[in-house]
């Protein structure tokens, strides 16, 4: 249920799927965030891959709904080969970047630290970072799971974090892309962790500060898993990619806000 004050976000990831098609989902979003007036009550905002960011923002045209990348180098320029800069995504007007994701944690082997410089360098180009943070299911098992969640937030979230150049995404990674979700209890301790945690930190920066859960978010499950306190949106994976089963999402959580 997002925090009274603070404007939800509903996210998008598209990962690895989507050609100059795909445009078509994005038309169909802006026809029917419009329509459904979803955009008075919260944010969207789609991150496909970096080779449809500008098609994407072309295509959004004068809807408000934000275009973001799902992942950033951390210098301005430079040898890097293969890796795409925080101005490059500003400059095709990108406005939010996901950091910290746990497929570019395992896949890419990016830490903490890596984790925490892509967040400044997003800063320093005038991005919002979503960083994402979210135990696997032995750290759940073995008990640890609020500890390994406050320990990411730790590392990954920089100083100098604030509510409008940063987002946190819970995503534990054994309900990304499963079907499987966290029970309400379980996001909710999670989440009030979390908020503790940025608020201790970042004072009233981190009170206002918009958290997020992620993982096999559906339109028929967001109503409540998205229910409990500190729960300010979603970042949602597979029922992005289909305008109808997004607008799902953004539509449940806007019950939430004006229930
Ligand atoms: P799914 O919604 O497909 O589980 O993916 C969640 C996710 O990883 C979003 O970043």
């Amino acid at each position: 249920m997002p925090t009274s004050g603070i404007r939800p976000l509903v996210a998008g990831n598209w990962k690895m799927n989507g050609l100059r098609r795909s445009m078509d989902t994005i038309e169909a979003l802006s026809t029917r965030a419009n329509e459904e007036g979803v955009l008075e009550a919260l944010d969207m905002l789609v991150c496909p891959p970096a080779t449809l960011i500008s098609l994407a923002v072309k295509t959004v045209d004068t809807t408000p709904i934000h275009i973001g990348a799902q992942s950033c180098h951390p210098a301005e320029s430079g040898a890097h080969t293969g890796d795409v800069a925080p101005e490059m995504l500003r400059d095709v007007g990108a406005s939010y970047v996901i950091t910290g994701h746990s497929e570019r944690r395992a896949d890419h082997g990016e830490t903490d630290a890596d984790v925490n410089a892509q967040s400044v360098g997003a800063w320093r180009a005038g991005l919002c970072a979503i960083v994402c943070v979210g135990e696997t299911r032995e750290e759940r098992e073995a008990g640890r799971a609020v500890d390994v969640v406050v320990g990411q937030l730790a590392g990954s979230v920089p100083d100098g974090a604030t509510a409008e150049n940063t987002v946190i995404a819970y995503e534990p990674v054994w309900a990304i892309g499963t079907g499987l979700t966290p029970t309400v209890e379980d996001i909710a301790q999670i989440h009030a962790a979390i908020r503790q945690s940025v608020a201790d930190r970042f004072g009233a920066e981190g009170e206002a500060m918009r958290l997020l859960y992620g993982g096999s978010v559906k339109p028929g499950n967001a109503a409540e898993v998205l229910s409990p306190a500190h729960v300010d949106g979603a970042l949602v994976g597979g029922a992005s990619l289909s305008a109808s089963d997004f607008m799902g999402i953004a539509t449940a959580v806007k019950g939430l806000v004006d229930a």
